[in-house]
């Protein structure tokens, strides 16, 4: 059975996107079979991995298609990622029109748990991009993963929005008497500034397990890979100064990989 992932945090712009890429390009580079899901309108990952926003065309077939059509089969939606590491079922604008297509819809919340019961390649690890929100489409995304891993920014103004996204897990796992585990929270763009450090200091005080290994503030590196459709596993930079940043955020990527194939594999708490 493939260990089930969602990378959410419902602010914007807190790095879900770039570490699901990585994340899976890491895994991959373990030897890991990874299948990455964009559930995301802004369909950013399925450009960030080479393909063009538009892939499924016109013609209704995205992940949405599977969540309205239950008999749909998700195999026929998979395909190999341009830089050739890892499957992916890619996302388009279609994803925007999910919440209001869902809405009177049975069962609602559940229904990627059901595409995820129907998708016969094996994997070891499928990766669900999320768009920065919380609602059904999230929520399908909790339900179907059983696990959850928050990139964030480690800044006070931060704190709110980690405190809300376990109140909707505390809320989703009450009303579907669903198990929801918190794998950890990823710090993004670390540069050992005090408040980052603070934040740190604080989350592993409350909930050490918790705290997975950091990501060191790699932002051009990172949008050179997006640009060129790679993860920075199968990314080839050019120049030595580029070449030591990928060398380092590979480090990282690896590191997290390790700690979320630990957590996953313990009972987590
Ligand atoms: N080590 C790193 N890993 C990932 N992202 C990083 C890193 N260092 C810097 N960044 C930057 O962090 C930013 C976060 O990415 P992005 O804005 O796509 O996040 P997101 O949460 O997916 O956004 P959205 O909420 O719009 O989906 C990017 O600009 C990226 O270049
Ligand atoms: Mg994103």
């Amino acid at each position: 059975m493939a260990v089930g992932l969602a990378i959410l945090n419902q602010k914007g712009g807190t790095g879900k996107t770039p570490v699901t890429i990585h994340l899976a390009g890491a895994l991959a580079k373990l030897g890991k079979r990874v299948l990455v899901l964009d559930l995301d309108g802004q369909a950013d990952l399925t450009a960030g991995i080479g393909f063009k926003r538009d892939v499924h065309g016109a013609d209704g077939d995205s992940i949405l298609s599977l969540l309205l059509d239950l008999k749909a089969d998700p195999d026929a939606l998979i395909r190999r990622a341009p830089n050739d590491e890892f499957d992916v079922i890619p996302g388009n604008m279609q994803m925007y029109l999910a919440e209001q297509s869902l809405m009177g819809q049975r069962n609602r919340e559940r229904r990627l748990e059901r595409v995820f019961q129907r998708i016969r390649t094996d994997y070891d690890y499928i990766l669900v991009d999320c768009p920065p929100a919380l609602n059904v489409v999230t929520d399908n995304a909790l339900l179907a993963c059983g696990r959850v891993l928050i990139p964030a920014r480690m800044h006070r103004t931060y704190r709110g929005s980690i405190n809300n996204l376990m109140g909707q897990i505390n809320t989703l796992r009450e009303v579907f008497e669903a198990d929801i585990d918190i794998v950890g929270v990823v710090p993004v763009g670390y540069e050992q500034q005090v408040d980052q450090q603070a934040f740190m200091e604080a989350l592993r005080e409350g909930a050490p397990q918790l705290l997975a290994p950091a990501l060191r503030k790699r932002q051009t590196l990172i949008e050179d890979a997006r640009d060129a459709g790679h993860s920075i596993f199968s990314y080839v930079p050019s120049g030595s100064y580029r070449k030591k940043a990928q060398r380092e955020s590979q480090e990282d990527y690896l590191a997290l990989a390790g700690f979320v194939m630990r957590r996953t594999a313990e009972g987590m708490s």
